[in-house]
């Protein structure tokens, strides 16, 4: 990872509903952080060595402070079991400025934001945004139960309209994504976060809609990490170091320049964080992210070199 980071100190911790824990990072000296827009994540660079991405979730016009939250993931590998178990406020610890791979488009005639259980983080953010400039919008809220529903007090006091969905009160039925896409009216844009079903289950309802106008962001990759999928070797060119190596057929092209020392920026390692995107010089990729658009896939200007590899035997990245 050679992403620059930013010292910053744990400033408070606060449960915000069961499972979810808010946690709000400042500068240690009390100085402004980077800008950031709404969807925008952070990295942080926990102190037992993992790496994990969290969205903002507070007023994008904040400039001293971060917030995130982080739901307990019962199959955490490490990062959201520190998080709840061992983090403490006063810690500092590196974090990166703030990317974004899941913009708000600021001026759409009504936008409808869809939240699943933690899903709800960029949401928030984007809700806080569109009632800050009057725009018009509602945020469809969906947990287990109102027990696991985050920042839905906090949502009300907006000025859109806050419309939860719990799953306990409906016999266990999830939140008919279909149905609330097929009732809004043309023009909409939609966005939605949450676990797996959900996402699909969004894909699914806005498959006919015009390009640009459903916006999805995914925790979790959703095609197989490259790495166990049978790819083949090719070849890689690096255009600025005018150098090829080899992409065996059991490594990425993000292992295999490591393995040469090259040195890249990485961090999810999953092509759901956008951190090791890289402009294409010519070949065509084989994309296997969670994160580009389909028609940024088609025109191959990037790719991230995680997950994604080559359709075809050489490849010229602009490394
Ligand atoms: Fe996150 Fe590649 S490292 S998308």
């Amino acid at each position: 990872m050679t992403n620059e980071t930013i010292s910053a100190r744990v400033q408070r911790m606060e449960w915000a509903a069961e499972g979810i824990l808010e946690v709000e990072f400042r500068r240690p000296d009390g100085g402004d952080l980077p800008a950031f827009t709404p969807g925008a994540h952070i990295d942080l660079h926990l102190p037992n060595g993992l790496l994990r991405n969290y969205s903002l979730l507070n007023d994008s016009r904040d400039r001293h402070r971060y917030v995130v939250a982080v739901g307990l993931d019962a199959a955490s590998r490490g990062g959201s079991r520190f998080i709840h178990g061992d983090l403490r406020v006063g810690q500092i610890m590196p974090i990166s400025a703030p990317r974004n791979h899941f913009p708000l488009v600021e001026d759409a005639p009504h936008v409808v934001l869809i939240a699943g259980g933690i899903g709800i983080t960029p949401l928030a953010c984007m809700a806080r945004r569109l009632a800050a400039l009057g725009r018009p919008y509602e945020i469809h809220v969906a947990a287990r139960n109102p027990e696991r529903a985050a920042f839905v007090s906090d949502l009300r006091a907006l000025s859109g309209k806050v419309l939860p969905h719990f799953d306990s009160e409906h016999n266990g039925a999830p939140l008919d994504i279909a149905a609330i896409v097929a009732k809004a009216p043309a023009g909409v844009h939609f966005y939605c976060c949450g676990p797996g079903p959900m996402l699909a289950a969004f894909e699914a309802a806005t498959a006919g809609l015009p390009e640009g106008l459903a916006h999805v962001e995914y925790f979790k990759a959703k095609e197989q990490p490259a790495s166990t999928v049978a790819p083949g070797s090719f070849k890689l060119t690096l255009a600025k170091r005018g150098e090829t190596i080899e992409v065996p057929a059991d490594k990425t092209i993000l292992e295999a320049l490591l393995d040469h020392g090259i040195e890249a920026d990485y961090s999810c390692q999953d092509g759901v964080c956008g951190t090791c995107e890289v402009k294409v010089v010519s070949g065509v990729p084989d994309h296997r992210d969670s994160l580009l658009s389909k028609s940024e896939r088609e025109s191959n200007k990037t790719m991230m070199i995680c997950v994604s590899r080559c359709l075809g035997d050489h490849l010229t990245l602009d490394l």
